[in-house]
């Protein structure tokens, strides 16, 4: 059965990294697999990205930010996700809903029931089957996120300015999630060597 993946963690835990390694296992073993990203992934989405993610942008309310992540996580259910799962693809998604109850509700204070209603609505129909969350301390996942940063061509820093305090309140954000749901969620240690994560990750697979 194709499955649908969602890898989450804070910025800089190495959750690009894993998807990319699995999605190049999964083709190899030659596997119906498409890969997506949120903000992002639609042209809509892409172009929220921008404003999401922009160092430039500013006096975003906590609101107005969840509900455009929001916006381009319909664009991407809706144009990409649930059209590959019909078709019997697998889907592997570098974050979704967990990042916004994660980040603006544990993060930034919005109602975690808010979010939980706005998950029945938008993505309801299809919440993902496994979700590998790459847990790794806040000093080094954001020293890491930097050094990448630095490195690239398009401006995505706005999160780089917020607190360890921030991220500290995602990362326990993020390991109360799979604690309340533990069925769908996998934590793997993102002070493994690449490798060893994405041997862990295969071994957590349902795969023959
Ligand atoms: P994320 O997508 O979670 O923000 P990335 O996969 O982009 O994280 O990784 C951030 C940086 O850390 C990249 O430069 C990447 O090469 C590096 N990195 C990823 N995983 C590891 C690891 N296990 N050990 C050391 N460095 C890593
Ligand atoms: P991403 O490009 O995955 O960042 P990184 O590679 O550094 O981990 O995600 C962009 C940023 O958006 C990241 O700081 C987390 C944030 N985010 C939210 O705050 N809420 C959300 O719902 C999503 C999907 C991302």
């Amino acid at each position: 059965m194709n499955l649908f993946i969602t890898f989450e963690g804070i910025d800089g835990s190495g959750k690009t990294t894993q998807l990319k390694l699995l999605h190049d296992y999964l083709l190899k073993r030659g596997m119906p697999v498409v890969v997506a990203r949120e903000p992002g992934g639609t042209a809509i989405g892409e172009s929220i990205r921008q404003i999401l993610l922009h160092s430039g942008t500013k006096e975003l309310k906590p609101l107005s930010e969840l509900l455009l992540y929001y916006a381009s996580r319909y664009q991407n259910f809706c144009q990409n996700i649930l059209p590959a799962l019909e078709r019997g693809q697998w889907v592997l998604c570098d974050r979704y809903a967990d990042a916004s109850a994660a980040y603006q509700g544990y993060g930034r204070g919005v109602d975690l029931n808010f979010i939980e209603r706005l998950n029945q609505v938008v993505i309801g129909q299809r919440m993902p089957d496994l979700t590998l969350l790459i847990d790794l301390d806040p000093s080094l996942a954001l020293a890491r996120a930097r050094e990448r940063n630095q490195r690239r061509a398009v401006d995505e820093g706005r999160f780089e300015k917020e607190s360890l305090e921030f991220f500290e309140r995602v990362r326990q954000g993020y390991l109360n999630l799979a604690r309340q749901d533990p069925q769908r969620f996998r934590i793997v240690s993102g002070n493994l060597s690449i490798e060893g994560a994405h041997q862990e990750i295969l071994r957590l697979l349902p795969l023959q």
